[in-house]
């Protein structure tokens, strides 16, 4: 049994479709839908069968890797997601394994990726193919020819700023190990015009501008050419620079290439040499010059520049310069020659420059073959890549258009005859009945070009070989005639009437219709182009040469070898080249990879879908899938198919023992499949429909999901319960050691716990006992300190007075006490006088003693006073107790009582005792005697006054005459009840007597005297001590005394000074009586 590993398959993670053999349905909208939505997504390989169409991204993608590489190394081209290394791959194992010589066309219009698509082939071959030193160097030229060719043979042009302006095919051989031995490569019409002139915006060859940037000062010296573009005819101006392009590092690269290649120093350099001369070339200018014949002959203007290129090629100037003038035909031994006019001239040198450049780049081919040569003569597998110009619709189509078209027509027929010669081959290989494939075959139109009799190509041949004028017009006119019935040819003025009265179809064209559309080709110029003119005298000019490689580029100069048979033309050249190269495909197993250009901006990310539309239908991509799908669309190996749809069928699922293919049988039967829509091979299913794949793909994939479902579902189960299983096993551990670990923590805990109790209830006893220890030790403390205290309280008591803390307040006291000692010291010496009347005292020394002075002056003033007081005698005492009386009865109330303190009362001025006159008097009176004086008794009745004696004793006052001594009035003491007096300075005074009494018959008494104040005083005193009453004394400046009957008022008035000094008593009337006091 087939080991049945899980194996990816192209149709696995479809963008659209990967193959459009598998559009449903199929026309052009689809087809495009499809292209766009891969290119979208980055998918720019897409299948049609086996051949691979990839879209242009115009940016590099990350498809190329070598990890891709390794990706698409001996798979299954159907296996993975279209690719251009899947191709590579199924040719070069195809060729490896099956020894089968291989080609791949790659065909596309310019700029649409087939260059690229060349070099990813060769650098996927070269990636996988054996190893080893020597093989590595035969890969190293193989991939370094490119640069070479590249640099010679490619330009800018609008399309493309690396156009391939040549068809190339290169044939990689391998020995039977798959090792690559070497190569050949073939060069299909250069387009040698360019050289002379570029369409705008377009460049000349790569070469001339990587010379002039990249080549040193010395090289440009040597080759004369200076390094400003501007200098040289032949360099278009407009775009010398392109975008992203170092000329200057390419020139290096290209250098190296060549030395890789195998080129000789000096090879190169010729090369160069060449090069340069054809740049000169182009300098080169003629002007008219007239000739005695009347005829203008050309003449060159500046020879300076042909001097350097004969300089630069060795040939002979003269020869050169003649070459330029004069044309030599030969006929028959015979030679004519005719001068050229400036035009034939320039033409000459145009086609001088073009013919040497092109035959340059066929050397240059011859030399590269010469060096990647296979060395050994064994047989060798054979690999071909064909890059090849495709098809191309102008709006000017011209011969190169002609011959390019002509050129896929037949690449197209190649496709198509190995296309379905393969189908067919594969039909019998299977064993499956042939069927009838309906599609169009190109080969009428190949034979409208080719026929050697009729054909386009030939009459141009004819035309271009008739004597007699030819013309482009003349060669149209025979196409009118010879084709005018063949279907696919269109011309207004062939004999068909069909065409009469097209206006698309101008009178100088002919139209074609390919089999990618009609094209509609200028007929201008086909004859010169076919006819490629060199003039013989300028091939001549150049074999003269002496720079060998010129001289072998040009061997039909060589007169020794001259040749009167025209040279063959370009058409017919191209024709046998095309043929060989159809012959040579036909033999190899073909690999196809159509190109697609998706936009005209070189931009990527833009799919302009009219383009793509319009290269779909030249490439005839829809008719490829029309041929693919004519028999059976899709077939696959039984293992494969039976490994990708088991899973439909119950008996082949899981595992069909037995061989694949009755496995897909009873596949095929379960699912009833309608038989008309598959075959069985001998190796192969063939299945008709896309339809029936894609429901099988349908099928599986719904199949898949339900298988997902279920697999999911076991799984899921199985991982449930394993997880389940696990988790009660888990679970049992876990709880094991969770009990064991509670039961820990929980034993743990009640330990710590009575610990915990334990402790607190030790601390709590050692507490109490700690408790009443402190409590003990504190009352014994207390004890001892209270004693402590005690005793020194009392220590202290003790000795407080020693303490110095007592010394301030000692000190002080001490201070203080010496202070007042001080003070009573000084003031016993400051003492004032014992007067009592001194009023000095000694000023207060110090403030605090203030109450003290104070004090101290009181007590001294009373001292001194008692002092005073204690001098006097007991009559002294007397003396002054009256005076003090006086002083009591008057002061302040009298006036005359200041002028009386100074007088002591005598009492007794009259001396009674000693005066014999009043004897008689003296013992009339037994009393003491009190007062006797004398006074002046007022007449009532006038105011005249009398002297009189007073005496006052102990009970009585007595009046007494004067000189007689004769006791007038005698008045008991207790008779007297008032004495009146004035407030002034006089001495009146009345003495009011008791009414009614002995004494008041006579009225009261008024006197006068010098010592009223003694007598009033010792009158009252007297009075007081005899009656014990107070007597009465009225002190007023107005009062009554009763005269008699008569109550008479004393007035005492202020006196004028003129009455002296003494006051005067006048009477005024019966009541008044008035005192004038001075
Ligand atoms: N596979 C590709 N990946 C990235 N760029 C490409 C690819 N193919 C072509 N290109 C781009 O397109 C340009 C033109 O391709 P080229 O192969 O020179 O076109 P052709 O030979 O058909 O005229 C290249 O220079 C390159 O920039
Ligand atoms: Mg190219």
């Amino acid at each position: 049994m087939a080991k049945m590993e899980v194996k990816s398959s192209l149709l696995d993670n479809m963008i659209g479709v990967g193959d459009m053999v598998l559009l449903e349905p199929l026309n052009e909208e689809s087809f495009i839908n499809n292209l766009k939505k891969r290119f979208d997504h980055n998918e720019i390989y897409t299948y049609i069968g086996s051949v691979v169409i990839s879209v242009n991204p115009y940016r590099s993608l990350p498809i190329y890797s070598p990890e891709k590489v390794e990706d698409y190394r001996n798979r299954n081209f159907y296996e993975l997601s279209p690719h251009i290394f899947a191709l590579s791959d199924e040719a070069y194992r195809s060729l490896r394994d099956q020894d089968k010589d291989q080609c791949i066309l790659i065909t596309g219009e310019s700029g649409a990726g087939k260059t690229e698509a060349s070099k990813l082939v060769m650098s996927y071959v070269a990636a996988v193919c054996g190893k080893g030193a020597e093989v590595n160097q035969v890969k190293e030229q193989l991939l370094q020819s490119n640069p070479v060719l590249e640099a010679f043979g490619n330009a800018k042009t609008v399309r493309n700023d690396n156009s391939s302006r040549f068809g190339k095919y290169m044939d990689i051989e391998f020995d039977f190990k798959g090792d690559p031995l070497g190569g050949v490569i073939s060069n299909y019409l250069l387009e040698k015009s360019r050289v002379v002139k570029q369409p705008r915006g377009e460049r000349n060859f790569h070469v001339f501008y990587q010379l002039l940037s990249g080549a040193s000062e010395e090289l440009l010296h040597k080759l004369k050419l200076e390094r400003d573009f501007s200098r040289y005819n032949y360099l278009s101006l407009d775009s010398a620079q392109v975008n992203g392009v170092d000329d200057a590092a390419n020139f290096r690269t290209v250098r190296n290439a060549m030395q890789i290649v195998g080129f000789m120093d000096h090879e190169a350099e010729s090369v160069l040499e060449v090069v340069a001369a054809v740049l000169k070339l182009g300098n080169i200018e003629f002007k008219p010059e007239s000739r005695v014949n009347g005829l203008d002959e050309s003449k060159i203007k500046d020879k300076n520049e042909l001097k350097e290129i004969c300089e630069l090629t060795s040939i002979d100037q003269s020869v050169l310069e003649r070459a330029f003038s004069f044309r030599t035909v030969e006929a028959k031994q015979e030679k004519v020659s005719t001068t050229l006019n400036v035009a034939q001239a320039y033409y000459a040198r145009d086609a001088l420059a073009k013919n040497l450049y092109s035959r340059l780049f066929s050397w240059l081919v011859n030399r590269i073959n010469e060096s990647i040569k296979a060395q050994t003569k064994v047989r060798k597998k054979v690999m071909g890549v064909l890059d090849i110009y495709g098809f191309e619709i102008f709006e000017d189509n011209s011969f190169e258009q002609f011959i390019i078209n002509y050129c896929n027509e037949k690449l197209q027929q190649i496709f198509i005859e190995l296309t379905l010669k393969e189908e067919q081959e594969e039909y019998i290989r299977e064993d499956i009945e042939w069927t009838h494939i309906d599609y169009f075959n190109n080969a009428i139109i190949c034979d409208l070009i080719e026929n050697n009799t009729n054909g386009i190509l030939a009459m141009l041949d004819e035309e271009c070989l008739r004597p007699g004028t030819v013309t482009d017009e003349t060669f149209l006119e025979k196409l009118n005639q010879i084709c005018a019935t063949h279907q696919h040819f269109e011309s207004r003025m062939s004999k068909c009437s069909r065409f009469l009265n097209d206006t698309s179809l101008p009178h100088s064209c002919f139209r074609i219709q390919h089999y990618a559309g009609k094209v509609l080709y200028q007929v201008e110029g086909f004859v010169d182009k076919n006819n490629d003119l060199l003039y013989r005298d300028l091939s001549q000019a150049m074999w003269k040469a002496g720079h060998a490689l010129i001289k072998s580029l040009f061997p039909e100069g060589n007169p020794a070898k001259i040749n009167l048979k025209r040279p063959p033309t370009a058409g017919s050249q191209f024709k046998a080249s095309v043929a060989t190269l159809m012959r040579n495909l036909q033999t190899k197993n073909p690999n196809y990879i159509r190109c697609i250009k998706p936009n005209d901006k070189k931009a990527a990310h833009i799919f302009n879908e009219s383009l793509v539309c319009h290269q779909i239908r030249y490439l005839g991509l829809l008719e490829n899938v029309r041929v693919r799908r004519a028999g059976y669309a899709f077939r696959q190996a039984y293992e494969p198919c039976l490994e990708r749809y088991k899973m439909l069928c119950k008996q082949t699922w899981p595992h069909w023992k037995g061989p694949a293919r009755s496995g897909v049988e009873v596949l095929f039967n379960e699912l009833e499949v309608p038989v008309e829509e598959y075959s069985f091979g001998r190796s192969k299913i063939f299945i008709r429909n896309p339809r029936t794949l894609f429901k099988l793909e349908d099928l599986r994939k719904q199949r898949l999901e339900d298988l997902a479902t279920l697999i999911q579902k076991i799984y899921r189960g199985w991982k449930c319960r394993t997880h389940f299983l696990l988790m009660k096993k888990s679970q049992i551990v876990i709880a094991a050691w969770y009990r064991r670990y509670a039961q820990q923590k929980r034993y743990q805990q009640i330990k710590s716990s009575a610990l915990v109790i334990q402790s607190y209830i030790r601390g709590w006893k050692a507490r109490k006992i700690l408790r009443e220890l402190k409590h003990q030790k504190r009352c014994q403390e207390a004890a001892t300190t209270i004693a402590a205290y005690w005793h020194g309280a009392q220590v202290r008591r003790e000795y407080r007075k020693f303490f110095r803390a007592n010394a301030g307040k000692k000190i002080y006291e001490f201070t203080l006490q010496r202070i007042v000692q001080k003070y009573f010291l000084e003031m016993k010496n400051k003492m004032p006088s014992l007067s009592p009347i001194d009023k000095n005292w000694p000023s207060r020394p110090y403030l605090f003693l203030d109450s003290t002075h104070k004090e101290l002056k009181r007590i001294f003033h009373l001292w001194r006073c008692k002092k005073y007081r204690d001098q006097f005698t007991d009559q002294q005492k007397l003396i002054y107790e009256e005076k003090l009386e006086a002083s009591e009865l008057f002061k302040d109330k009298k006036a005359l009582y200041p002028s009386s303190v100074g007088q002591p009362f005598q009492g007794a001025y009259l001396e009674i005792n000693k005066n014999p006159k009043y004897k008689k008097l003296k013992d009339a009176i037994e009393e003491k005697i009190i007062i006797a004086e004398i006074v002046n008794k007022i007449n009532r009745a006038n105011g005249k006054s009398t002297s009189r004696i007073f005496l006052l004793t102990n009970n009585n006052l007595l009046l007494a005459d004067q000189k007689s001594g004769q006791i007038k009035s005698e008045v008991p003491l207790g008779d007297v009840t008032k004495v009146s007096m004035s407030s002034q300075n006089d001495g009146f005074f009345a003495v009011h007597l008791k009414e009614g009494s002995e004494a008041a018959s006579k009225g009261d008494f008024l006197f006068s005297s010098d010592h009223l104040i003694e007598m009033a005083t010792k009158l009252y005193r007297t009075t007081l001590s005899q009656t014990k009453q107070k007597l009465n004394i009225e002190i007023s400046d107005e009062f009554l005394v009763q005269f008699r009957q008569d109550k008479v008022c004393v007035k005492f008035i202020q006196g004028s000074q003129k009455n002296g000094s003494v006051p005067t008593c006048k009477r005024k009337n019966n009541r008044l009586l008035e005192v004038a006091v001075p």
